[in-house]
Formats: structure tokens, sequence, C-alpha cells
């Protein structure tokens, strides 16, 4: 029976309202009937990223695809420079986000030698416009406050994922693996000195913890690549976005940033 207009017209209303802004296929999927199996994570290792003292949570590692990560990693291995690596991600299709409306893989950008490297979360729908991160309003937020702190030209700014989760959602501990041998391939390249992780879902994955972005935000970590040759002071604060929701938690995002260039800026030791 051909469907009533109205009402199709009233339930895709519906679901705009709801915050809905894309189909993964054509076809509909009963997850329900797929059976509580089909839902289950599947219990496999991801060679990723190492733990940072902290033990990591068993759910990180289950939920991450080895041969994504493995792809990912030889993909990210081979690119030498930066132009490189962006190809090598735009060409990546083992992140599940790609197959989700993104409309192009969302990099990079700020100064390629930067003292600091930024890592928010993932892009939203203005990045994913326009291919750049944090270009929306969270992203003027944080342009304001690294001008603030004299940082404009020292950061390189990059996200735990190149493509938009549809409808802004967390990305899953399972597409930031997919992803995080770029990352750790940029942070290779760029060769910062300190580590911004902004948010909750940058700070749990970059630290591998499970403790939330108010326990963590304003402490020193050190954050360790998989094979352990890397390793950096990272330092958690709160989400540009969430500070547009609670502007009373700019004081603690600024006390951060102190935190940051006081370290950045501290005279080195006499050896
Ligand atoms: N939020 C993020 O975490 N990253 C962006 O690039 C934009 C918004």
């Amino acid at each position: 029976m051909p469907a009533d207009p109205r009402a199709v017209e009233s339930l895709l209303a519906f679901w705009v309202e709801a915050g809905v802004d894309v189909a993964y296929a054509d076809a509909p999927v009963d997850r329900m009937a797929l059976g509580l199996e089909a839902l289950k994570p599947k219990p496999v290792a991801a060679p990723g990223l190492a733990p940072t003292g902290a033990a990591r949570p068993a759910l990180v590692r289950e939920l991450a695809d080895p041969g994504a990560v493995a792809a990912a990693h030889d993909a990210a291995a081979g690119a030498e420079d930066l132009t490189q690596l962006a190809a090598a991600i735009a060409a990546f299709d083992g992140c599940e986000l790609k197959r989700q409306g993104a409309r192009q893989a969302v990099f990079a950008r700020g100064a390629p030698d930067a003292p600091v490297m930024v890592i928010g979360e993932g892009p939203g729908a203005d990045e994913d416009v326009q291919g750049a991160p944090f270009v929306g309003r969270a992203g003027k937020l944080l342009d304001k406050m690294l001008a603030a702190a004299g940082l404009t030209d020292r950061v390189f700014i990059t996200n735990t994922v190149f493509w938009r989760p549809p409808g802004n959602r967390t990305p899953t501990p399972a597409e930031q693996a997919a992803c995080a041998p770029f990352v750790e391939r940029a942070i290779a390249l760029v060769r910062p000195r300190l580590l911004l992780l902004a948010g909750g879902a940058s700070a749990k994955h970059m630290l591998q913890t499970s403790d939330g972005i108010l326990a963590l935000r304003g402490r020193w970590f050190e954050w360790r690549s998989a094979d352990g040759g890397l390793e950096l002071p990272a330092l958690p604060t709160l989400h540009p976005a969430f500070l547009l929701r609670q502007p009373a938690a700019k004081k603690k995002a600024w006390e951060d940033l102190l935190k940051l260039t006081e370290r950045l800026d501290r005279p080195p030791r006499p050896t």
C-alpha cells in the first residue's frame, strides 16, 4: 500500500526534530530482531595505543577491529610528511565513520612544527563542509582562547577521528582506534612538546582511561605511543562546545591554558 505522504512528512519532521540528519542505508535494519548476540562487541585486541599508567578499559580493546588498525598503521607509516598523511587518511577505508554520511575527511590545521598539538573529539557539521577541524562555533571559541593565551601560531589542531560522526554523536572506541595510528603519525611528524586534549572523548581515548573529563582536566598525564617510542606530557581540558553550553566553566579552561603555557615557556632546566 503506498504510504500517505502527509504521514511520511510528519514522520520525517519528527526525525529532524529529534536530531536525525543522516540515513546510513536505504533499507531499515531491525536490530532488535537480530538479537543480542549481534550487538556484542568482537573479542579482539587493538594494537593501536599504549597504556599510560592507568589500566586500559577492556571495552576499548574488545571493540577495535584489528584489521582496520593494522591497515591504518601501514598507511600512516608510509606517510613521510603531513601532506602525504592527509592523503593517506583521505584514502583510508577502515573507519566506519567514512560510510556514515561524512562529506570528506577532516585532518588538521595549524603550524606544521607547532610546539602544542590540540586533539579534539571529531569533526562537526561545519568541519565536514569546510574540511578543517574546529572551524564552527566551538572552533571560534577555541581560537579566541588560544589567541588570548598567545598560542595562535603555536598550535597544530586535529581530532581523534577524521570523519564527522552522524548527528555529532561521540565517536566510538573502535572508530577512534581505527584512526589512532594516523594521530600518532601526526604527532611523530609535527613533534610537538605538549598535547592539549580537548574534551572527554579525546582525553579518555588518548590516555586510555574511563575517568571523566572533570576528574582529568587540568592535570598532567604522560601520553605514550603504541610502540612506546614517543612520550609526551598531555593536559586534558574542557571541550569548547561544552564551554558554549556552560560559560561558567570557561574559568577552568582558562586555568588549564595558563598551565599549558607556563610549562611550554618554562626555561629548560640547566643540565
Ligand atoms: N569539535 C571537535 O572536537 N572537533 C572539531 O573539529 C570540531 C568540533
